[in-house]
């Protein structure tokens, strides 16, 4: 029998009940297919970085570097621990480290739910980039504190980070639709974006037979609003599509709908697979997060890993619960419920 090794770092606030949840249908989905997963837990959070002063060991990347697939339920505790620590203490670097440059966030809207906006009609795949961009951490403060204080963020977009996104990018708009909508600013910021757009031009010749439009930031956010149905497949440099995907996340009925999948797409490391949303510490305690969102992208793992049959009867279960009226609306439904109901659905 095929056994995958899966490493689960719940983190912190919901992501510890949506990690559970994801893993209970994971295992039972494992069960009815006739493969193993042996997951491996690790509590690298804002607790453990109050324990011992980091947010994972000094092996952590190396530890990780051992196992199929990682999956992650959030992320952050504010009130005790800066997100600027604990971010970059553990979910960023696991991104960077392992090249997971891919980031592939599907917005659509699941039978029964009804977004704010619509409650059809819209099929998005958001593809952001993962390891470099506004995300490079590169930048300083001086004259700290001083009224002649300077802060500089440098956003570092390479040839090879920019083409190789673009190119994942326009190789999912092949596969679906044939669309792809490339995101950038290039009308307010003169290198990187610029660069950008010169990258999708050069590869929209070799993809001729994709549609490829570049639209700037502002107006794709007004376009997911009001048009969602236009798009196909969106990419995005690392800020930009980190909003964007909250937007689309949004549209698609709230937070606890959206999945998401940090893939290396030469799979010489490991994937993570979490949700988009964070630890919601407003709700943390209070039992009732969505955990579909984890659900789905423990169903992107299984896709990842080679077990799409699986892969498949998870959203199907999915889709069953929510065309049934359990999930649909964010607070109404415990975790528990929500589970229990696809756990019966599979
Ligand atoms: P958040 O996504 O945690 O919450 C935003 C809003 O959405 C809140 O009102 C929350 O209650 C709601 N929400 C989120 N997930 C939900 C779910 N599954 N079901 C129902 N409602 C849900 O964003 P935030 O408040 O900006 O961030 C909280 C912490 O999480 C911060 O420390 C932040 O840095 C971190 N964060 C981590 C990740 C990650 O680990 N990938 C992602 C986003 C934010
Ligand atoms: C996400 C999150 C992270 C990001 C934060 C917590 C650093 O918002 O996964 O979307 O911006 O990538
Ligand atoms: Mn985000």
């Amino acid at each position: 029998m095929t056994t995958y090794r899966i490493a689960l770092i719940p983190g912190d606030g919901i992501g510890r009940d949506v990690t559970a949840a994801a893993w209970s249908v994971l295992e039972k989905a494992a069960d009815k297919a006739g493969f193993t997963l042996d997951g491996q837990e690790f509590p690298w959070s804002c607790a453990f970085y109050k324990q011992t002063g980091t947010m994972m060991p000094a092996d952590g990347i190396e530890t990780l570097r051992g196992f199929d697939a990682i999956l992650l339920g959030a992320v952050g505790w504010p009130a005790e621990v800066p997100d600027s620590v604990s971010l970059h203490g553990l979910l960023l670097p696991i991104r960077k480290s392992f090249v997971q440059y891919a980031n592939i966030r599907p917005h659509r809207l699941l039978p029964g739910v009804k977004g704010p906006l619509r409650s059809e009609g819209f099929d998005i795949l958001c593809i952001r980039e993962n390891t470099e961009g506004e995300y490079s951490g590169a930048g300083g403060r001086v004259h700290q504190g001083t009224a002649d204080e300077v802060a500089v963020e440098t956003s570092i977009f390479t040839r090879t980070g920019v083409e190789r996104i673009l190119r994942f990018a326009f190789e999912q708009a092949r596969a679906r639709r044939g669309k792809l909508a490339s995101v950038t600013k290039s009308n307010a910021q003169k290198f990187s974006m610029v660069f950008w757009d010169e990258v999708t031009r050069k590869l929209a010749g070799e993809y001729a037979d994709v549609e490829v439009t570049s639209y700037h930031i502002d107006a794709m956010a007004a376009r997911m609003v009001m048009a969602p149905e236009s798009l196909d497949v969106v990419v995005a440099s690392n800020l930009f599509g980190d909003i964007l995907t909250d937007l689309g996340a949004a549209i698609q009925g709230g937070l606890g709908f959206a999945a998401s999948a940090n893939i290396n797409p030469d799979r010489s490391t490991p994937s993570m697979f979490e949700p988009v949303h964070g630890s919601a510490p407003d709700i943390a305690h209070l039992g009732i997060a969505n955990p579909i969102a984890a659900i789905w992208s423990g169903a992107m793992m299984l896709e990842h890993l080679g077990e799409k049959a699986a892969a498949g009867a998870i959203m199907a279960a999915i889709e069953r619960t929510t065309a049934g009226g359990i999930g649909t609306i964010q607070g109404k439904d415990r975790t528990e419920a929500i589970t229990a109901a696809i756990l019966a659905q599979l």
